[in-house]
């Protein structure tokens, strides 16, 4: 099916609204101004400085408050829309970031290019069965650990608008569900780490959701034991941020890859001391027999001084 038609139609409808999108839409007095959706900004920000603080890419970023907000909560953050009445707006309202022309579905971006991505109220716009793909491309440009958040109005419907604030439009809102959101997200490979629907405001007309997934960090397949078998460890974490499904993951990872070696106790004390390991020596718990790193190291140190 060629995105052209619809994205055409959502592309020019959005230029006729940029120019007063803002007018109508205030974001001081919408999302900058909700005590809920800030606290679910701060904590998308914190997760990507946990992570490493890579660059973010606000996704159908409109006028750009969202990309504004982000950055002044410590990110790096970019915006990309499809509509140039957009990205003219907010490049003119934002002139020190970055804001670019683009589609979701095809972004111009390289592989694993991204600490976060943010998508606030742009979804709505994809067409609910090419939501596979559009969470593939999210997939496909965040990096390992990174983490992505979405907004959306909840529902059911698909509403089709030719009118919109006294401008001719042709566009379709598609509301979510969000466990639909959720699944479709670890079909694509995510884990969900939070789904929030909070009751509409007075003005609004659904409640609205936000869901959080983080691309998992990548698996590290090496020979630590020096026994010919493989073992298995996540590589993009910390101790600071090693949490409770990170933990459950270690365990059968590990477990599927050499049980004997790297069997990993369930009680909190012992996974609690595995960050530990990873972090700073990457190798099996202590079995009581050599490992290959121990074995190894006069060799590695002789071998260093005499090229030094
Ligand atoms: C409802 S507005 C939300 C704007 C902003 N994120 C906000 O929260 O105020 C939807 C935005 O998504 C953009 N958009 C729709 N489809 C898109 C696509 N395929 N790729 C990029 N942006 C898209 C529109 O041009 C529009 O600026």
């Amino acid at each position: 099916m060629s995105d052209a038609p619809f994205l055409a139609a959502t592309r020019t409808s959005y230029d006729a609204l940029a120019p007063i999108y803002t007018e109508v839409l205030n974001p001081d007095l919408g999302p900058r101004s909700r005590p809920l959706d800030r606290a679910l900004y701060t904590a998308f920000a914190e997760l990507v400085k946990a992570g490493g603080n890579g660059t973010v890419a606000d996704v159908g970023c409109g006028p750009g408050w969202a990309t504004d907000m982000l950055h002044q909560l410590g990110l790096d953050a970019f915006g990309i829309d499809l509509s140039p009445g957009m990205v003219a707006v907010a490049q003119r309202t934002y002139p020190s970031l970055r804001f670019e022309v683009g589609s979701m579905l095809a972004l111009d971006l390289a592989d694993a290019s991204l600490g976060g991505l943010f998508a606030s109220y742009s979804i709505i716009h994809i067409p609910w069965d090419r939501r596979p793909e559009l969470f593939a491309e999210f997939h496909r440009v965040l990096a390992p650990g990174g983490q992505v958040m979405l907004g959306f109005q909840v529902g059911d419907e698909r509403r089709h608008h030719t009118e919109a604030w006294g401008r001719t439009v042709d566009l379709n809102w598609y509301r979510q569900r969000p466990d639909d959101v959720a699944e479709l997200l670890r079909e694509a490979g995510f884990e969900v780490t939070a789904t929030i629907v909070r009751h509409p405001e007075p003005a609004e007309k659904t409640p609205h959701g936000h869901v959080l997934a983080r691309k998992p960090a990548d698996v590290d397949v090496r020979d630590v034991s020096g026994d010919g078998q493989t073992g298995a460890w996540p590589t993009a974490v910390s101790s600071t941020t090693w949490w409770g499904a990170e933990a459950h993951r270690a365990r059968s990872l590990a477990a599927q890859t050499s049980p004997a070696q790297y069997a990993v106790p369930q009680d909190d004390r012992h996974v609690k001391g595995v960050p530990e390991l990873l972090h700073h020596h990457r190798r099996p718990l202590d079995t009581g027999r050599p490992r290959k790193h121990d074995r190894d190291q006069p060799e590695e140190r002789g071998d260093r001084t005499s090229t030094a």
